[in-house]
């Protein structure tokens, strides 16, 4: 993109939109935030690198390095357009932050990663989109990626077991009323689709969203993700010695796993 139309952008904005639609699938997203943050401070030295996973546009690390000034952290998505609104509105964050485009069902996305150790893996709404296998995969590379006492937070929705029928019954009735068009409509939130829309709408953003639709060109989002039991079972396979829950919200959760 040519240097000065990039630079008359709102990126900000675009930021700002992109959070506000997010809250409307997560309403407690920034208490779920805090939680997964209130574990580093209490649980990690005040200088440490921390990973973004799936990153989106840097929600996760715009918050994470406001609060910890001493920390620097790695956001890592596969998506053109989410970093392009990530690097346009968060910059470096004074050296701070670090961009990289990876695809972390691959393997190659290590090398890509540029760090052979971190303190703190964290990802906001996002790995549900990875399928069983590359999702065991990637937390093998993460456990190697972390040391001992290192730390991977993980919020996002992680459906209840089958053992636990109503409970994902419930879980799923409350989502199902909080997901609608209308209830965004009500709440006077816009839905993702209608960000993607307002994006598109942009000539400015032509070639950035023919490089998505190259990059997602022959991938399938999954109908059902893993659950809960998944990523517990994934995770102690994968060698951390302790995994469970310090944050929860019907199945909107913060997955605390320890290396
Ligand atoms: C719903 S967005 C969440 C973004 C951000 N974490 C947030 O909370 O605002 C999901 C993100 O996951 C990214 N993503 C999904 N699968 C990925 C993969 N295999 N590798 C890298 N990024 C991926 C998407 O590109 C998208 O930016």
């Amino acid at each position: 993109m040519d240097t000065d139309v990039q630079q008359q952008i709102d990126w900000a904005g675009w930021l700002r939109r992109w959070d506000a639609q997010q809250e409307g699938y997560v309403p407690e997203r920034e208490a779920r935030f805090t939680a997964m943050f209130d574990a580093l401070e209490a649980l990690l030295p005040p200088s440490f690198v921390a990973l973004d996973l799936a990153s989106g546009p840097g929600s996760l690390s715009r918050r994470l390095l406001a609060r910890f000034p001493e920390a620097r952290a790695v956001a890592v998505d596969m998506d053109p357009v989410m970093l392009a609104v990530g690097r346009g509105a968060l910059g470096t964050v004074d050296g701070r932050l670090r961009w990289v485009e990876a695809d972390l069902a691959t393997p190659d996305w290590l090398a890509a990663l540029g760090e052979t150790r971190v303190d703190a893996v964290l990802s906001s709404t996002a790995l549900h989109w990875m399928w069983p296998e590359p999702l065991l995969r990637l937390y093998r590379e993460l456990s190697v990626l972390l040391p001992p006492g290192g730390l991977l937070l993980n919020g996002d929705h992680l459906a209840f077991s089958a053992a636990l029928p109503t409970f994902a019954r419930l879980s799923e009735h409350v989502l199902e009323q909080q997901w609608t068009d209308a209830a965004f409509a009500a709440r006077g939130i816009e839905t993702a689709e209608q960000w993607w829309e307002a994006f598109g709408a942009e000539p400015a953003f032509a070639p950035l969203l023919e490089a998505r639709a190259k990059m997602l060109a022959g991938k399938q989002r999954q109908e059902t993700p893993p659950g809960f039991d998944l990523h517990v079972a994934a995770l102690r396979e994968a060698g951390f010695r302790e995994v469970g829950t310090i944050w929860q919200s019907m199945s909107d959760r913060v997955l605390m796993a320890v290396r």
